[in-house]
Order: structure tokens, then sequence, then C-alpha cells
């Protein structure tokens, strides 16, 4: 893939594995949009990637991702900006511990981890479609193994785990990227998803004290790091081995099996109807 005027839009790219990853393909002389929710924290990334990639040519926009109308928003930005774009990596996704809301009143997981990447992919498809070739990337989980979509209670109001909801979400990223590769299958425009591994990040650091602290600690002695887990979202974005590759879950740079639940088209479809209902 040659990387002038490629344009690279990256969300959740101020912190962990999108940080690197927009750092990486900043290198490549594409054009990179980084989505975040702070103003401040988008300054700073761009200051850390300016000073080593001095030629990173970096645009940023500020939402929070997990709000419809924010999401919405950026559609909005980039369609004003750009007149294409050739890969969509839809990162940002957090874990919660406890049941909260978003301020369209959805489950907090669902609404930042599923809602944001099916809303703003959707919003951009015609721009994609008419960018062909394009890629849409989705980073998922192997956390998604074992998970089901309840759809008698998507955002977990009768009983909340956050373990179900984040492992319903990351199943939700898959199920949305293989629909969304089937509806793209008469288009130059591929869809894949990813597990990036255990990775150390600052992942789960916004639950509360005791939680927050366990959780740094397995990181410390279990997990890799953010560059080692950055690199399937890099190979999906930028190798050309994999332009035409599409409805594919990757680990460590390779297509692998997702669960079997995953591959269940008439879930996938139920799925997108019951994301499109809840659009606000
Ligand atoms: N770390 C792992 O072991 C692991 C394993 C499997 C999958 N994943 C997935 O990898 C992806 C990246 O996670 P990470 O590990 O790199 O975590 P991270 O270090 O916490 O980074 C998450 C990024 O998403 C942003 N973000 C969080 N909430 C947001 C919101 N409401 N609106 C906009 N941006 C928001 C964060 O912004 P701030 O900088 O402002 O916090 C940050 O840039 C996630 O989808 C996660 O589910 C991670």
């Amino acid at each position: 893939m040659a990387h002038a005027d490629k344009v690279m839009i990256v969300t959740g790219a101020t912190n962990g594995i999108g940080l690197i990853t927009a750092r990486e393909l900043a290198a490549t002389g594409a054009r990179v949009v980084l989505v975040g929710r702070s103003a401040r924290r988008l300054a700073d990334t761009v200051a850390l990637i300016t000073q080593q990639t001095p030629a990173a040519n970096l645009d940023t926009i500020q939402a929070d991702l997990s709000s419809q109308a924010d999401v919405l928003a950026v559609a909005d930005t980039i369609k004003q900006r750009y007149d294409h774009i050739d890969v969509l990596l839809n990162n940002a996704g957090a874990f919660f511990t406890e049941h909260q809301l978003s301020v369209d009143g959805i489950e907090m997981t669902w609404a930042l981890n599923h809602m944001a990447p099916f809303l703003l992919t959707t919003t951009l498809l015609d721009l994609l479609r008419a960018s062909a070739p394009a890629r849409i990337i989705t980073v998922a989980s192997a956390a998604h193994q074992g998970a089901t979509i309840n759809f008698d209670d998507l955002e977990g109001k009768t009983r909340f785990s956050g373990w179900k909801a984040y492992a319903q979400s990351k199943l939700a990223n898959i199920m949305f990227t293989y629909e969304l590769a089937n509806r793209l299958l008469d288009s130059d425009v591929t869809a894949n998803c990813l597990h990036p591994g255990f990775v150390a990040t600052g992942f789960a650091q916004n639950n509360p004290g005791w939680f927050a602290k366990a959780f740094a600690v397995m990181q410390r002695y279990m997990a890799i790091t953010p560059e080692k887990g950055a690199e399937t979202s890099i190979f999906l974005a930028r190798s050309d081995s994999v332009a035409t590759t599409t409805g594919r879950y990757f680990d460590k740079c390779k297509p692998v099996p997702s669960s079997k639940i995953s591959y269940d088209v008439t879930t996938q479809r139920r799925l997108w109807q019951q994301s499109l209902n809840m659009v606000k």
C-alpha cells in the first residue's frame, strides 16, 4: 500500500494500542486522524507522535464516543474535511465494572464498545464505498469466547456483570464485522476485526480502586507491550497481503476462527437491526 495521500482514522488514539497504531501509521506518511475524548490528551498525543516523527501528518477530532451525537459529529467533520477514507480503525473501547449510563441512556459498555463503531461506520459507509479500496478494522477481543448476545437484556438492566457486558460487546464487534463484510461484498471495501492480545495499557483503569490496582498488577506480570499489541491493527491497516481479505478475525496478524456463535447469520442480522433500533 503506498501511503502518500492516505487518510487513516483511528478512534481512541490517545492511549494504549490506539496511540501506538496511530504513531506507526503516521510514520508511513499517511494523514492520520486521531479521535479522542480529551482535547488535552489529543494535544499531548500530537506532540508525542510529532516528537518521534517530525513529518507526521496529523489531524484531531474531539468526541466522547459513548455519545451518539458526538459520533455523528465526528462523521460530519470527517465528511467535511476529507473526500476519501482509506482506513477506518474502530479502536476505542473500555471495560466498566459498574452499570453506568451514557448520555443517551444506554449502558456504557454497549454504547462505547458496540454502538459507537456501529454508528460511526454505518454513517461513513457511503464515503468509504466511494473511497474504495478502503479498509474497516475493529478491535475486538478473545474475551468474546463463550459470550452470547442477550437480546432480552442487551444492557444488563436486570442483572449487570461488567465482564459479561464487555464480552458481549466484543462478540458484537465480531458479528458486526461479519455482517458488514457481507453487505460490502459488492465493493472493494473490506471489514476485518482482531484480538490484540492481553496488552499493558490504560485498559480498566477507569474503574474504582482495588479493581484498577489488581488489573494493573496482572498487566505488569502477564501482558504484552502496547507496541506488540498494536501489531495486528497496523498489519490490517497497511499490509498489501490483506488488501482483499474481508470478514475475518485476526490474532497475531493471522486469520483465526472466532467463536461458533459469531458465525450465526441470523444473529448477525438481528444484531444489526437491533443496533439500528438503538440509534437515537
Ligand atoms: N488491553 C487489552 O488487553 C485489550 C485486549 C483485548 C482488546 N482490547 C481492546 O483494545 C481497544 C483499545 O484498548 P486499550 O487496551 O488500548 O485501552 P486504553 O489504553 O484504555 O485506550 C483506550 C482508548 O480509548 C479512548 N476512549 C475511552 N473512552 C472513550 C470515549 N468515551 N470516547 C472516546 N474515546 C474513548 C481512550 O481515551 P483516553 O486517552 O481519554 O482515556 C483511549 O484513547 C479497546 O477496544 C479494547 O476493548 C484491549
